[in-house]
C-alpha cells in the first residue's frame, strides 16, 4: 500500500496509520460495517468513496489491522459525515474522540466551516460521543433510516475553534 497520509498516536502509544480508502480494504471495511450497523452500506457504496471528488474517506490502521474508518462529503463550507466507525474490539478506549478530532482537522483544512451528521435516535454511544465533541442537535428526520424505520437526530458542530496546525 502507498505511504500513509498521516500517522497519529493513539491510547497506549498505539501508532495509527491513516490512509484514504482503497480497493484492497473495501472487503475489510464492509465486514466491519456489517458488524456495526443495522442498516449497513453495500460494498458498492464504499467503492464509490474511493477517489471521490465530493469528499474524503479515511481508514485507520494499527499493527496492520483495520481499527476504524470515517468519511465526509463536502458541499460549500459544510462537511457532512457519512461514516464514523471504530472496530468493535477497540471501542471505549478513546479512539472515537481521537478520530473525530482528526476529522475536524481534515474538514477544516478542506475549508469546511461546520460539520453535520445524522445519527440513529437509539444509538446512545454515538450520540454521547458527539455531544462530548461539541455537536449540538439541530433537528430530527423522521424515519430517515427507511430500512429500519428509525428516526435520525441531526447534529452540527461549528469548526471555528479547531486548530489545523500540525
Ligand atoms: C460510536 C463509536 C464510534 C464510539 O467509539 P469509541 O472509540 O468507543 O468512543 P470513545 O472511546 O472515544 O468514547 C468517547 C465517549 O463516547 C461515549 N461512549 C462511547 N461508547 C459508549 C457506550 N457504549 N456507552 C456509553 N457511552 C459511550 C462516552 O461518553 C465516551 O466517553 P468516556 O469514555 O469518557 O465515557 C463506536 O461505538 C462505534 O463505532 N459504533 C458503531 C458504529 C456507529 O454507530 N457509528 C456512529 C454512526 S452515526
Amino acid at each position: 500500500m502507498s505511504d500513509p497520509i498521516d500517522i497519529i498516536l493513539g491510547p497506549d502509544n498505539l501508532t495509527i496509520k491513516v490512509h484514504f480508502l482503497n480497493e484492497d480494504y473495501v472487503e475489510k471495511v464492509y465486514l466491519m460495517e456489517q458488524a456495526s450497523y443495522p442498516d449497513a452500506w453495500s460494498k458498492g457504496l464504499f467503492y464509490s468513496e474511493i477517489n471521490s471528488k465530493n469528499g474524503k474517506f479515511f481508514i485507520f490502521i494499527a499493527n496492520d489491522n483495520l481499527i476504524g474508518y470515517a468519511g465526509y462529503w463536502l458541499a460549500n463550507d459544510e462537511a457532512h459525515i457519512t461514516k464514523f466507525t471504530v472496530a468493535p474490539e477497540y471501542r471505549r478506549k478513546g479512539l472515537g474522540k481521537l478520530f473525530m478530532n482528526y476529522i475536524f482537522k481534515k474538514a477544516k483544512q478542506d475549508k469546511a466551516k461546520e460539520i453535520i451528521l445524522e445519527v440513529r435516535e437509539n444509538n446512545l454511544p454515538a450520540r454521547l460521543l458527539y455531544e462530548k465533541m461539541g455537536f449540538e442537535t439541530i433537528g430530527v428526520r423522521y424515519r430517515y433510516y427507511v430500512r429500519i424505520q428509525e428516526n435520525a437526530v441531526v447534529m452540527k458542530k461549528i469548526l471555528d475553534d479547531i486548530s489545523i496546525e500540525e
